[in-house]
């Protein structure tokens, strides 16, 4: 055998600095001991930037709860700005992946940009926690063994809203959402209930996403002689679509309703009582009266100078305890995929939004409620209370068979 000279040791070195393939042992080594690196690919600028810090946000508090060390490895959080534009998501996950070489990513809020990277993420075999955007097809033909939902498919707060809306609102909507993937899929998720149930829509608009003018969609909602909206809107787009709408006197006649996301804590302060009444559905409210959800809401607000927390935060929260649980579970080892996959597959806890599991046959979660919500003054301003619920909503994961 060949003694292994200072030379022969570097250039292996610098090969294996290079991607070149390594014995498993030096794997091992490396995964075990090394930090914890989480890349996070989220939108921190553009129309969804708040969402993208909320999500940060509940994510901190977990790490910081558990010291920043997880198994003995020091988490490592990699946050890159997807600006909201898949090109840019796509090359942000090739870095993250390629030469940053995280060991579980996480992110991103934007469908498009979700479906943009999936391949990548899957033929690298990377544990993707998908931390808000809610492509259905994430859950259904495009599964992946590798990928897990703490966040929600599009499917699964619409859904729901159908029955409800042709029963207590009207059994004649317009509907309209943001011009992509997530907002076809939210709006035709409402649509196979409220058509199923008996009700007609009258009329139906897709503004493009970023869209700041709104007033030829009310124009034509004010035409359809419409009694009531359901829409959805994120971020900036619904501060502008909740405060035009009543700007342009629409909310006298007219009952808007739609995802819960239209008027999350993370935009009622901008959209102020232009938010009044509006009904909604979503698995989460920081109203919850839960021991986790009481302690989680207490925290947030302290760490994060009184700000309420709003359903990105929660999937925060729920993305990095998913980390914390699965992590420790392997005792840091991360290398083990397969492993990694059947630990995460049995990860459940009592999360602000109730009792978190996975569903084994899409892994995607599968929300404890999801809460019909009208926003309503309660003491600390303008929040969304629970007025109904419907339990135990799993997304139909048509087309998925894992492991795929
Ligand atoms: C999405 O693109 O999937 C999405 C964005 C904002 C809120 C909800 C879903």
């Amino acid at each position: 055998m060949k003694a292994v000279t200072r030379r022969r040791f570097l250039s292996g070195a610098a090969a294996t600095a290079a991607g070149v393939a390594v014995g498993p042992w030096v794997l091992r080594a490396h995964g075990q001991s090394g930090p914890l690196k989480v890349g996070l690919v989220l939108p921190y600028t553009g129309v969804y930037a708040v969402l993208g810090e909320s999500i940060t946000q509940g994510m901190e508090l977990v790490f910081a709860r558990e010291n920043w060390t997880v198994a003995g490895r020091k988490v490592e959080m990699i946050k890159e700005d997807d600006e909201m534009k898949p090109p840019v998501g796509i090359r942000k996950t090739e870095k993250l992946i390629d030469s940053d070489k995280v060991d579980i990513l996480t992110g991103p809020v934007h469908s498009g940009i979700l479906l943009g990277m999936r391949d990548k993420v899957h033929s690298s075999k990377t544990i993707l926690i998908v931390s808000n955007a809610g492509a259905d097809d994430i859950s259904r033909a495009k599964c992946s063994k590798w990928i897990f939902r703490t966040s929600f498919s599009n499917w699964q707060p619409n859904w729901p809203m159908g029955p409800w809306v042709a029963k207590n609102v009207s059994k004649e909507v317009f509907v309209a959402a943001p011009n992509y993937q997530a907002g076809k899929d939210q709006i035709g998720a409402f649509k196979e209930s409220f058509l199923a149930t008996g009700g007609k829509v009258i009329g139906e608009d897709y503004p493009k996403l970023g869209e700041t003018d709104y007033a030829p969609y009310l124009t034509k909602i004010k035409q359809s002689g419409a009694k009531a909206v359901y829409a959805f809107f994120s971020g900036t787009d619904a501060v502008g679509f909740v405060k035009q709408f009543d700007e342009f006197g629409l909310k006298q006649s007219v009952k808007l309703t739609g995802a819960g996301f239209l008027v999350e804590p993370d935009v009622l302060p901008a959209q102020g009582k232009a938010a009044l009444g509006v009904i909604s559905g979503h698995f989460y409210t920081p109203l919850l009266d839960n021991p986790t959800n009481v302690r989680f809401v207490k925290e947030f607000r302290e760490k994060f100078g009184g700000k309420m927390p709003d359903g990105f935060a929660c999937q925060g929260y729920d993305t990095a305890e998913t980390i914390v649980r699965a992590v420790k579970a392997t005792n840091g080892n991360t290398q083990d995929k397969d492993k990694l996959v059947a630990v995460l597959e049995k990860t459940e806890f009592d999360s602000p939004r109730g009792h978190f599991r996975f569903d084994p046959k899409t892994h995607n979660v599968i929300q404890p409620y999801i809460y019909v919500r009208e926003v309503r003054e309660v003491a600390g301003g303008l929040n969304n209370v629970p007025i109904d619920k419907v339990a135990d909503v799993k997304d139909p994961g048509t087309g998925c068979t894992l492991p795929a």
